[in-house]
């Protein structure tokens, strides 16, 4: 059930997402998402949620590589080509597609090991109430990692189309951040670095165990 303060104007009907689907050839793989599942690490039998999964990029990894993957989409555009491609995925009873949103998470408390969001985070309208529900859902000793691309470092390669986006989206403030999820009684840490050879901003968490 996606609460109707946190719709998404990707979610505002099918006609307004369908542009969406113009954007196939760069949600459906990317180097950014393998490495953020190289990070997330989620292994067999672990259970992952993808928030703002998109069209599935890292869904479908981590769930090739055996762990049981909740992929989060608000979008009904992104959720019904994360199920057609879920279909044709030999990985697919690992895989379940929800609609939700990172604010309103559609999952039971302490039932996720290992959380990730690529490229999500400036999406949120509300953080502190997506760090809540962080809290919430990750059982004891799991972990989180959330990236999104750095456009305003000018040595990102889109620089010069996408700097200055977050202004019309959710700043993404790793100190900030950090300081939100602390607060939230998750021990965590973030940077600026490289990830598949672009500037990214990185949080890490994890739930005491
Ligand atoms: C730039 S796309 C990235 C998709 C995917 N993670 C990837 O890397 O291919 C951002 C996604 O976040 C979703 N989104 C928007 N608002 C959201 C929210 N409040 N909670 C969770 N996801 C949201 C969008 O619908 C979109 O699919």
């Amino acid at each position: 059930m996606v609460h109707e303060e946190y719709r998404h104007d990707h979610d505002k009907g099918w006609l307004a997402e369908l542009r969406w689907l113009s954007k196939v050839r760069t949600f459906w793989q990317t180097d950014l998402n393998r490495a953020i599942v190289d990070l997330a690490d989620p292994r067999p039998g672990e259970r992952g949620l993808d928030v703002g999964a998109g069209m599935g990029a890292a869904t479908v990894l981590a769930a090739k590589r055996g762990a049981h993957v909740v992929a989060v989409e608000p979008g009904g555009t992104m959720r019904l080509m994360c199920r057609i491609r879920r279909l044709g995925n030999r990985a697919r009873r690992r895989i379940v597609v929800e609609a939700g949103v990172a604010e309103d998470l559609p999952v039971a408390g302490g039932s996720t090991e290992v959380l990730w969001a690529g490229n999500a985070m400036h999406h949120w309208v509300d953080h502190a109430a997506a760090f809540a529900e962080f809290a919430r859902v990750l059982s004891p000793g799991g972990r989180l990692v959330l990236v999104d691309e750095d456009y305003d470092d000018p040595e990102h390669p889109d620089h010069a189309e996408f700097a200055g986006h977050e202004a019309e989206m959710t700043p993404v403030n790793v100190v900030a951040i950090v300081a939100a999820m602390q607060g939230q009684g998750l021990q965590a840490w973030g940077n600026h670095q490289r990830l598949a050879g672009v500037p990214v901003k990185v949080v890490r968490a994890t739930r005491p165990a």
